[in-house]
């Protein structure tokens, strides 16, 4: 059964509560016609009973041209009768004796023929006796019989053009599947472009077609990105990994003072630590991609941990000449992951004093029930139209990369924020650049 394709089984459905259905409306109908011909013909012989009773004194049935009429005794025997009716008592002894009180109806076979009869108590010659008419049924049997006939042909035939409609509905309602299904075979990774053929309207299987549809391009964006991102990372690699390669074969070639060694070996420490901090960066995205970034929050002053994170960059920024200026924002609390936290606030901090100018302030606010963390600079603020694009990965305004970073600290900074149920945000204010984060207070 579960084999059977769908329209198959609907079809059978439909066909065996159909085939009840015209099963009860032709016995009901029949049942309906049948009582309908046996009240008619009650009334004629009642009325016919009647005018019977009228002549009964006089003996003369004969001559009223009853079909079957006979005036009974009320020992059953026959009194009178007309021909049709013949000599033998058209009722039995016990229902005559029925009949003494009203009138009774019987059924009953006379020869090649059915009759229904009416017998009813009248006074004859001054003595109590029974009247008898009765009408064939022949006219009855073969209205009937046509009626059967009329049902058994027709309630057949109506239910197989019934099912027959109903089986071309639901080929028809389930050919948009069959086509979705055979595209949807077609969908590979390799081709992430193909959508499945929709259905005009707006009924369940058109809706479906669509929502399948908006799955496979959401599915084709991630699959865009995720592969882009692989080819940026190694884009990314390929050039420390290189200057390091350089770097040692230089020193490997020829002869060095043991100074050109040490500075040759110092700038291959340099390219390592990028790489394996790149490494790092690398590994915050893809978990954060996939909804995996560990997220340990703890209840934080915000006043202390701008402090701390202006710490880390104290040396940097003293040797830069910029000064460092985390406000100690008294009572504003989070809670948050510290150690993620800093590394969001790091990013920024860094992006200020490597694309910004002047002092880098760093704030903590709470704003409708959210903390915002701002490190604000006094430079020139980013290009207008790389904005938008500011917290996508790999993006840098300065394409050109003379400036060195790889286009991932805001990224980071964003996916770090959205881990805390967050966001993170950017801005050109008059004075420079404001990047911040904003949290819920509480996880
Ligand atoms: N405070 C700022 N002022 C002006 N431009 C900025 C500022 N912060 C970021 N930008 C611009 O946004 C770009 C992206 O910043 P992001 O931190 O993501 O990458 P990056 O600093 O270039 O590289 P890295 O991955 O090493 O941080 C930067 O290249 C820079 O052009
Ligand atoms: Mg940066």
């Amino acid at each position: 059964m579960s084999r059977m394709p769908l329209r198959f089984k609907l079809t059978l459905a439909f066909t065996g509560v159909m085939a009840v259905l015209l099963a009860i409306a032709g016995f009901a109908l029949s049942l309906l016609v049948a009582q309908n011909l046996d009240s008619t013909i009650d009334d004629g012989l009642a009325a016919r009973a009647r005018d019977a009773a009228a002549v009964v004194d006089g003996q003369a049935l004969a001559s009223t041209g009853e079909p079957y009429a006979q005036v009974l005794n009320m020992d059953g025997s026959v009194g009178s009768t007309t021909t049709g009716a013949g000599e033998r008592p058209l009722i039995t002894p016990a229902e005559v004796e029925q009949a003494r009180t009203g009138d009774v109806i019987v059924e009953h076979r006379r020869g090649s023929e059915d009759l229904r009869l009416l017998a009813r108590p009248v006074r004859s010659d001054f003595r109590p006796a029974i009247l008898v008419v009765g009408e064939s049924l022949a006219q009855r049997e073969r209205a009937l019989g046509s009626l059967h006939a009329l049902l058994l042909v027709g309630g057949p035939l109506a239910l197989l053009i019934a099912s027959a409609i109903g089986y071309a509905i639901a080929s028809a309602a389930l050919r948009p599947v069959e086509r979705m299904r055979r595209h949807a075979e077609a969908v590979t990774a390799a081709q992430t472009s193909e959508r499945l053929p929709v259905p005009p309207g707006n009924d369940e299987i058109a809706r479906l077609g669509r929502t399948l549809n908006e799955m496979l391009a959401r599915l084709e964006v991630a699959f865009k990105r995720e592969r882009a991102f692989v080819s940026d990372a190694s884009h990314e690699l390929r050039t420390p990994l290189a200057i390091l390669r350089t770097e040692l074969e230089l020193a490997l070639r020829g002869e060095h003072t043991r100074e050109e060694l040490e500075d040759a070996l110092r700038s291959a420490a340099e390219e390592s630590e990028r790489l394996s901090q790149l490494a790092d960066d690398l590994l915050v995205i893809a978990r954060s991609d996939q909804g995996r970034l560990p997220v340990r929050p703890e209840l934080i002053d915000a006043g202390e941990m701008l402090t701390r994170v202006a710490g880390r960059f104290r040396t940097r920024a003293r040797a830069e000449g910029r000064p460092l200026a985390p406000d100690p924002s008294p009572g504003v609390q989070l809670s948050a992951d510290p150690a993620r936290m800093e590394q969001a606030l790091a990013n920024l901090v860094d992006n200020a004093l490597h694309h910004g100018q002047g002092t880098v302030h760093l704030s903590a606010q709470e704003v409708d029930g959210r903390i915002e963390l701002h490190v604000r600079d006094e430079g020139t603020g980013f290009p207008p139209d790389f904005l938008p694009r500011a917290f996508e990965r790999f993006t840098r305004a300065d394409e050109a990369r003379t400036r060195g970073g790889t286009g991932l600290g805001l990224a980071i900074a964003s996916a770090i924020a959205i881990a805390h149920g967050g966001s993170a945000h950017a801005v050109n204010r008059k004075t420079g650049a404001d990047v911040w984060i904003s949290v819920p207070s509480h996880l």
